[in-house]
């Protein structure tokens, strides 16, 4: 049942732990404090098996867990296990990852976030690791919003989340414009934020999904100066799935977070969403992240609520695809590696360039990312004609465009794919009225 008792009310029944953490973060995080959720004031990780299993890790002879191993701490993993790891080493991989994310894990990857220099400043906890972006997500909602919240995000934005972040929680989703011609609508988004007082989270997606675009540095800075200076309280988290996938000079370099670096804690609370997903381009993996910029107090105790989350729901994360991010992080040809993968989509880009400019169709602005998105008028039958003709492509009629994803699309195709949509278009136009399917929103 939802609890629509006020938060103050539903504080009567915190426990002393739980307690102890709302009075600090309000004492030294106020932002944070104000805009903890009736969930997210009660939970904090509990005393349970994985609590004193890992007060246990160095005793002599450990009978906590409720895994099997060797009866030494090691693995004891069938044959056939070990030599489908290949060279991952079982204990790495079979038995159980500790809640919140490997430790070595957390520090590479907070190793891997500080390559951009101001969130290498930015005083923020280690990174929780979560099952994929969506659960981290998933964590950030039930930590920060409630029904009454405000949950603004961009449009066009991806459509996830609506579920994540609204229907779950019970929370109405607005929306703030993304785009004033082909720049970030700076202004206009001042303006929707100032239009409320009411407590809010608020998606900041760059580059983003279904877009593809990022805006320049000027425009991003001028972005984060609007935010720090809102009353607040506010939850501003940065979606960062494509960072470092800029194709175009002059973009915002480096994570949108670390522009909220130094923020003021009375007023606002910002958060990291990032992973290997589409950073390492492990998307089955299933490794993602959240990190909290603040203190190191409270970034301890917002760390314990989201592994409180995370342990009630999804519990201890695949060990084999930690392991495996951890080894990709380590290893000496990430960055060579990586840098081949953003060529092959750079020259993607640019090919899809040439050929959208060649057809004269319009689209949303795009520089980044591995998204386009394609004004047409109708947008589902568009997408019907293409699967006759077997091409792929998926449908927004909420803003009238059909996105193409050159992530997975050869770059010799890619003359013949907007030349398809082109004719897709032509033929729509030429042969069928306005579609019911039109009318129907799409989620990716
Ligand atoms: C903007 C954005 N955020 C989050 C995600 C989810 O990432 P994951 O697959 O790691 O859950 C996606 C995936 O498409 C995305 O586009």
């Amino acid at each position: 049942m939802q609890d629509t008792s006020s938060k103050e009310a539903a504080d009567a029944v915190l426990d002393s732990r739980a307690m102890g953490q709302l009075q600090l973060l309000r004492a030294h995080h106020p932002a944070a404090g104000a805009m903890l959720s009736r969930l997210g004031r009660r939970i904090s990780y509990p005393r349970g098996v994985p609590a004193q299993a890992a007060d246990a890790r160095h005793t002599r002879i450990n009978a906590t867990i409720g895994q099997v191993t060797d009866g030494a701490g090691g693995a004891l993993a069938m044959p056939l296990v070990r030599e489908l790891l290949g060279p991952l080493d079982p204990d790495d991989a079979v038995l159980y990852a500790a809640q919140g994310g490997e430790p070595l894990l957390r520090t590479a990857w907070s190793e891997w976030q500080a390559r951009d220099p101001r969130v290498a400043r930015a005083a923020r906890s280690l990174p929780v690791v979560t099952q994929g972006l969506t659960h981290a997500l998933g964590i950030v909602a039930d930590l920060f919003i409630d029904p009454e919240t405000r949950v603004l995000v961009p449009d066009p934005c991806w459509g996830n989340y609506r579920g994540g972040l609204g229907l779950r929680r019970g929370a109405r989703i607005d929306t703030y414009p993304l785009l004033q011609g082909d720049r970030l609508a700076v202004d206009e988004i001042a303006r929707t934020l100032a239009s409320e007082s009411r407590p809010t989270v608020m998606v900041v997606n760059m580059p983003g999904n279904p877009v593809g675009f990022t805006p320049t540095q000027a425009d991003a800075e001028a972005l984060a100066e609007v935010l720090r200076s809102a009353p607040g309280p506010l939850v501003v988290v940065c979606d960062d799935a494509y960072l470092g996938m800029g194709w175009e000079p002059g973009l915002l370099e480096g994570s949108f977070f670390g522009l909220l670096e130094g923020a003021d804690p009375e007023r606002l609370l910002a958060v990291k969403v990032d992973g290997a997903t589409k950073e390492l381009f492990l998307f089955g993996a299933r490794v993602g992240f959240l990190t909290f910029q603040a203190e190191p107090e409270v970034a301890a105790v917002l760390e314990d609520k989201a592994k409180a989350v995370a342990r009630a729901t999804v519990s201890s994360m695949s060990r084999v695809g930690q392991e495996l991010v951890l080894q990709t992080l380590r290893h000496a040809q990430l960055g060579v590696q990586r840098d081949a993968i953003c060529q092959v989509l750079a020259g993607r880009y640019r090919a899809l360039r040439v050929a959208i400019d060649a057809h004269g169709l319009e689209a949303f602005p795009y520089n980044s990312g591995f998204f386009v998105l394609l004004k047409v008028s109708e947008p589902e039958a568009v997408r019907r004609r293409l699967l006759e003709r077997g091409v792929g492509v998926v449908a927004f009629p909420e803003v009238g465009a059909v996105r193409l994803s050159y992530g997975s699309v050869d770059e010799a195709d890619v003359t013949e794919l907007v030349g398809e949509l082109a004719a897709a278009i032509a033929h729509v136009a030429a042969t069928s009225a306005p579609s019911v399917h039109d009318t129907v929103a799409s989620s990716s």
